[in-house]
């Protein structure tokens, strides 16, 4: 089963009225993570954020999407508001500024998950508690205290993932959640992508522009360049049999890179 349906999906400006993403059409089977990947403003995250309608005023888009069978294009801001978090999660790039820098997270947290449940606040306190340990961070009640200029870059993403461990939402849209961080904090954050999928069968769409990354989360692929996707599959078919020479290309670099890695570490090749 399909947990969302993309049809033609069209994204311009309407200031300028540039397209900024053609016609695209892909889906997310239920349980399964669908990797984006292309370079940089190919349209990933225009095309994530009109998932969850999330995208500025002037930025408008057309087609279908339907999400459990219910097209996303045709509902009301406020059902919108409702499905955002608990059905329709995002995870930004920047934790930084996903979370508001006037409050602690604490107090930011209770208010995002008081406009979806009826919990009380001992309840919600605990709800966290438990998805922050899950996610390795360290002594949950004095971070919930803090604003998100004392805690790193890597310490938001997680909450950000807690966040989402508490909602159990059917989608959850990463969107390059591991760029702004360094390799330690990126490989800890992946990992508990991966429990996440593992332990809830949570669907994602997950986007990257590392491909190592991408291989080992994903099921399926597409890959975009300049608003369009020009190649798809599951994940070892692009990896082995790439038909477009931009996608040959983004496999060759990975492997050149991989192989340097290797060579650094002095590991066999
Ligand atoms: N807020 C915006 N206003 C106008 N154009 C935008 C806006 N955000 C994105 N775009 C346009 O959409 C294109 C794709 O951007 P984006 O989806 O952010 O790329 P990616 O996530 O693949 O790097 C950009 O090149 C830009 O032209
Ligand atoms: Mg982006």
């Amino acid at each position: 089963m399909n947990l969302l349906e993309v049809e033609n999906l069209c994204i311009w400006d309407a200031g300028t009225n540039e397209t900024i993403v053609h016609n695209s059409s892909f889906h997310v089977k239920q349980g399964s993570c669908l990797a984006i990947v292309g370079e940089s403003g190919s349209g990933k995250s225009v095309t994530c954020r009109s998932l969850m309608r999330l995208n500025k005023a002037w930025i408008r888009q057309s087609g279908d999407i339907r999400f459990k069978g219910e097209d996303v294009n045709l509902l009301s801001a406020k059902e919108m508001r409702k499905k955002r978090g608990k059905e329709l999660c995002m995870i930004m790039q920047n934790g930084m500024r996903a979370f508001d820098p006037s409050c602690v997270v604490g107090v930011h947290c209770k208010e995002t998950l008081g406009a979806h449940f009826d919990w009380s606040k001992s309840e919600m306190e605990a709800k966290m508690k438990r998805a922050m340990e899950s996610v390795m961070l360290k002594d949950p009640i004095s971070l919930l205290n803090k604003y998100p200029h004392q805690m790193s870059g890597g310490m938001l993403q997680r909450m950000m993932i807690a966040l989402a461990l508490v909602f159990t939402p059917d989608l959850i849209i990463a969107d390059e959640p591991t760029t702004a961080l360094d390799t330690i904090s990126q490989y800890e954050v992946i990992e508990q992508l991966l429990l996440l999928r593992e332990n809830m069968g949570t669907s994602m769409i997950f986007i990257s522009h590392d491909l190592g990354v991408v291989r080992k989360i994903a099921d399926d692929v597409l890959v975009m360049k300049d608003g369009e996707i020009i190649e798809r599959g599951p994940i070892n078919m692009v990896f082995t049999e790439a038909q477009h020479e931009y996608t040959q290309y983004l496999v060759s670099t990975r492997r050149a890179l991989s192989h340097h890695f290797k060579k650094l570490i002095g590991e066999e090749l």
